[in-house]
């Protein structure tokens, strides 16, 4: 018991560390978000919505061509992969409600081939081919899935088990919520979904120099054009799973949903606005070069995102090169985002938000989707239909969510995506 305490008190210093750096990354949550949008700039350039052959022709490629001229470089849909290996992991994972496997998968050939694992937990009741969520996450998957018998990664920093089970784990999930590290697997399971995970950092590591070192040899995708930033780059490791497991019988490939949080949320959009196979997308807490407009927005500007501020560096290796040009000038930007939320369109998107996390501009993903909207429209469906930022209908093409709190994942998040993708996989 004394031991305990004494313990307790010596980790005291290092949980302020951690809460300063920790916090250094959400800007401290102490503002409360606007929940006044009409007073603020709308979405621009507005769509340019003439017809839906026309949106599907002509608008559809020059947007998408913007956005990587712009911000994010070349998407690399079709870069070949493979399964190198598979093994199961576990044939009896959470007591039974599923099986775990690993998949070690290569992206690409020869020098810049690029390898990461992808974990899949399946249910072991099946009520049909299941739904399938594909999440990118900070964390590797032993820390995700809870379970010390998947690889640790092959390169990034581990959270491990001790993610999820050491006093810094909990007084980290203390600040960003209980499912920051892992999935909500058995809500997944019972509800007959499959899920598969990847570790991001695997894909391209997290920083500045290394990630850099990966994208200039990174392998192009099917029009033989490379990634320039880390967002897209990452985007293939959704496209390589849904290549690779679409044609599993166990799994129902027209209900394919990816999820992403905050960055991973970044590249889960991205990802969604180029890949027509994914039907739903969830992606939370996304902000700036995510949901929210780069254009009069309070929180994280477009010049802190790429060159950093006084709490932390910045990370240009999420983008392309280009997006520098307008750090400074947000006006110049040929683009913003509610053009790559239309491009989901008919599809289904969740925007999660935290009403303190002020950072990734809660009001402004609002104002991106409103600016979004008409890209359903054509498809004679609704896209945002709700009162205002706290009423969350699931039923819209586009969902936004508003809770309490800051900055991560906590129980609310998880029963709003839980409530959209059921209306997502619905049917069939
Ligand atoms: C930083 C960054 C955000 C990003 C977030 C995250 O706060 O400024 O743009 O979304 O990290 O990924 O957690």
């Amino acid at each position: 018991m004394v031991w305990k305490l004494l313990k307790f008190v010596f980790m005291l210093p290092l949980f302020g560390l951690v809460a300063i750096v920790a916090t250094s990354c959400t800007q401290l949550g102490l503002n409360y978000a606007s929940l006044e949008t009409a007073n603020k700039g709308v979405a621009r350039p507005a769509l340019e919505l003439v017809s839906l052959e026309d949106w599907q022709v002509r608008e559809t490629p020059k947007l998408q061509a913007k956005l990587e001229e712009a911000i994010f470089g070349p998407v690399p849909l079709g870069i070949k992969a493979r399964i190198v290996s598979r093994r199961v992991v576990e044939a009896r994972y959470l007591g039974g409600r599923g099986v775990l496997e690993e998949l070690l998968i290569e992206l690409g050939e020869g020098v810049g081939a690029v390898q990461f694992r992808l974990a899949l937990a399946t249910p072991k009741v099946p009520l049909g081919p299941a739904p399938l969520i594909i999440g990118q996450t900070f964390c590797d998957n032993m820390g995700v899935f809870e379970y010390a018998g998947l690889s640790a990664p092959m390169r990034g920093r581990s959270c491990g088990m001790s993610a999820n089970r050491s006093a810094l784990g909990a007084f980290f999930m203390f600040i960003f919520g209980e499912y920051i590290n892992k999935a909500p697997m058995e809500d997944y399971l019972e509800r007959g979904y499959a899920y598969a995970n990847f570790f991001a950092a695997e894909i391209v590591p997290d920083s500045a120099e290394a990630g850099r070192r990966v994208l200039d040899v990174f392998p192009a995708g099917a029009d033989g054009r490379q990634p320039t930033g880390a967002v897209a780059a990452w985007a293939a490791g959704y496209f390589a799973a849904i290549d690779l497991l679409s044609d599993d019988p166990r799994l129902d490939a027209e209900k394919i949903a990816v999820f992403g949080h905050s960055r991973h949320g970044k590249s889960a959009l991205v990802a969604a606005a180029w890949d027509r196979r994914i039907k739903a997308v969830i992606s939370h807490q996304s902000g700036t070069a995510g949901a929210s407009l780069s254009r009069d927005k309070p929180g994280e500007t477009v010049d802190h995102i790429l060159n950093g501020h006084s709490f932390g560096d910045g990370y240009p290796h999420w983008f392309a090169p280009e997006f520098s040009a307008f750090a400074k000038d947000v006006d110049g930007l040929p683009i913003d985002q509610h053009a790559l939320i239309a491009l989901i369109a008919p599809r289904r998107v969740l925007l999660g938000n935290g009403r303190r996390d002020v950072w990734s501009d809660p009001n402004g993903a609002y104002r991106a989707a409103e600016g979004a909207s008409g890209a359903w429209a054509l498809y004679g469906q609704d896209g945002l239909a709700q009162d205002g930022m706290k009423a969350f209908n699931r039923e819209a093409g586009i969902a936004y969510h508003l809770r309490p709190g800051g900055h991560g994942i906590v129980r609310a998040d998880v029963d709003a995506f839980l409530a959209f993708l059921e209306v997502s996989f619905e049917g069939g």
